[in-house]
């Protein structure tokens, strides 16, 4: 069957299965907004439909949520941002944390290329980690490597131990990796051990996600990304069982500066503290076609899948 839309749950303690459905609809219509923007070669223009589109639906749903993982300080952004109150707040709703990226793939959406999703995760008040970090490392696998990873080890002995943990020759290990020349040297110690290895463009959400499909064809991500792409990627691998551990990475000279002395810069944060507690909900839909989920078709008679 071909799949549009994922929401998954740790658990449905505090969060039903029709609020799992009434945030579809959010992602689904940012998916759908973004999407009219495919090939355009306007990334912002994009990003700004997935935005208006995802803030419109959540006024919808009947959460009392706050924004963690958002479009940024309220200054720099009009919606979604980081702090901001949404949600219907009627009075048997939930008080929740909300991370939001309402276009994982920006670029990919402007050139017309695959693997853009819209996505959400939310899990109860104080629960998602957030940060003003830019990006993160992080490591990623599925459920059967998920003791394997050690991202305080170096990255040789992470594979050799996840290949071990899946009953794999070293050589049929896949790592999934974005391709940046910052990643240079990850990929030449991977080839050094003698993994395959799969590239990717964009996307480090649902890269992180595939690990946790046999048939996606890939067993670890390595590399770094953005922070807010690891909260929920955190979010979706908690839902599935895999494992996600990430470090902050130190990018502008701010960030350089407080790195110095701020001792967050040098702790392994693993699943549990990106996305604490048992309660976590995470939802995407496909914007472009992509490995795990479908893109938006628009079809005759102003109808849209
Ligand atoms: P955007 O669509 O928000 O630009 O993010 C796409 C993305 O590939 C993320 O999935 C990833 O975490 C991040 O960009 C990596 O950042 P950079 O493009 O700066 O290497």
């Amino acid at each position: 069957m071909e799949k549009t839309d994922i929401a998954m749950e740790k658990e449905t303690k505090l969060m039903d299965r029709n609020l799992g459905l009434a945030l579809a609809r959010v992602t689904e219509t940012a998916a759908i907004s973004s999407a009219k923007w495919m090939g355009r070669g306007d990334k912002n223009a994009a990003d700004q439909a997935a935005v208006t589109g995802m803030r419109n639906m959540f006024e919808t749903v009947n959460i009392d949520g706050v924004v963690v993982i958002g479009e940024g300080e309220k200054d720099e952004a009009p919606m979604l941002y980081i702090g901001e109150e949404i949600g219907k707040a009627g009075p048997d709703a939930v008080k929740v944390d909300i991370a939001v990226d309402p276009l994982d793939g920006t670029t990919s959406t402007a050139k017309g290329l695959s693997n853009a999703i819209a996505v959400i995760a939310l899990a109860p008040r104080g629960n998602l980690y957030h940060t003003k970090n830019y990006y993160m490392s992080k490591l990623a696998v599925g459920p059967k490597a998920k003791d394997a990873i050690d991202l305080e080890k170096p990255l040789k002995e992470n594979l050799l131990n996840v290949a071990d943990a899946l009953n794999k020759k070293i050589e049929d290990l896949t790592v999934t990796i974005l391709e940046r020349d910052r990643h240079k040297d990850i990929m030449a110690q991977c080839r050094q051990l003698g993994c395959r290895i799969k590239l990717f463009t964009d996307g480090d959400v649902g890269a992180a996600i595939a690990t946790c499909f046999e048939d996606s064809g890939v067993d670890v991500l390595a590399g770094i990304g953005g922070c807010p792409e690891g909260v929920l990627a955190a979010a979706a691998l908690k839902c599935l069982g895999g494992e996600i551990q990430g470090r902050l990475v130190a990018h502008t000279s701010e960030e350089i500066r407080r790195s110095q002395t701020d001792p967050s810069y040098y702790k392994v944060m693993k699943t549990d503290d990106l996305a604490a507690g048992d309660d976590v909900l995470f939802i995407a839909t496909g914007v472009s076609d992509g490995d795990m989920l479908k893109g938006v078709r628009f079809l005759p008679n102003n109808k849209v899948r």
